[in-house]
């Protein structure tokens, strides 16, 4: 997978994908990130590479010029992705496409913004998220991070197996643990130390289910609600009080 990241921080995008499991998979050829420093594409002495608005108004804004000149440089595979908190929010169903792609660029905003027509040159805008970052930066190794790790060799394949179980059901994961049993009288749950396969699997998903009730409702939501059988899951082991404060209306199938 081939990699382009448009930005006036390089150090900040190489230093992280050297440090990071992204480091090793670049070694093993299985990711290729280019970084371009956008201030090589300016074409005045300051290497200027923001401007005022028209029509006014706080900040200023990436001019265009050298985004566009740099996505011209034949190293910037398309898609071309701008990084804006004004983009879609980016989802695990996106890196997954991403995934399967040969290569994209993302062009890292600073500033208050991009000039409109940095917008127009993308083939899309994405956020990864509901609040304002300075600038792109983080943004491009979250989403190189969130795809590569779907490259097969990049991660073990235990790992892969995972990942398709939180995209086939949309719950949050089942709270694991490891030794001490006893931590400062917290315990490990009895039920993971019984041997027992089947009562484990079933306390997992009902822990599942749980969390994401607690912590995510929204995704209960959007897979439709909890069914009868669920609802049965979580009085068995005792959930009475998740149940009775979740909006049934809303949640229950
Ligand atoms: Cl992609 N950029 C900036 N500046 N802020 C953000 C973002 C992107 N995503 C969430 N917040």
């Amino acid at each position: 997978m081939r990699v382009t990241v448009v930005t006036i921080f390089p150090q900040l995008i190489e230093q992280y994908l050297d440090a990071s499991v992204l480091g090793r998979a670049t070694q093993r050829s299985l990711l290729e990130v280019t970084v371009l420093d956008l201030r090589s594409y300016t074409d005045d002495p300051r290497r200027s590479i923001d401007d005022a608005p028209y029509g006014g108004g706080p900040g200023m804004l990436m001019m265009p010029e050298p985004v566009l000149r740099a996505l011209a440089d034949p190293r910037a595979v398309r898609p071309t992705i701008g990084l804006s908190p004004a983009g879609a929010t980016f989802r695990q169903a996106d890196a997954v496409e991403l995934s399967q792609a040969d290569g994209f660029t993302l062009v890292c905003g600073r500033y208050e913004g991009f000039d409109a027509r940095i917008e127009d040159a993308c083939d899309r805008l994405i956020s990864i998220g509901d609040f304002v970052l300075a600038g792109g930066e983080l943004a491009a190794l979250a989403i190189i991070e969130a795809t590569a790790r779907l490259r097969t060799g990049v991660l073990g394949n235990e790992e892969s197996a995972r990942e398709e179980s939180f995209a086939l059901d949309q719950l949050l994961e089942y709270p694991q643990y490891t030794r001490p049993r006893v931590l400062d009288g917290h315990e490990v749950p009895e039920v993971l130390l019984s041997g027992n396969h089947e009562e484990v699997h079933r306390w997992r998903y009902a822990q599942r289910l749980v969390r994401t009730l607690q912590r995510r409702p929204d995704l209960i939501e959007a897979r439709g609600g909890i069914s009868p059988q669920e609802v049965e899951l979580l009085h068995r082991y005792g959930y009475d009080e998740v149940l009775q404060t979740m909006n049934k209306e809303r949640l229950e199938r």
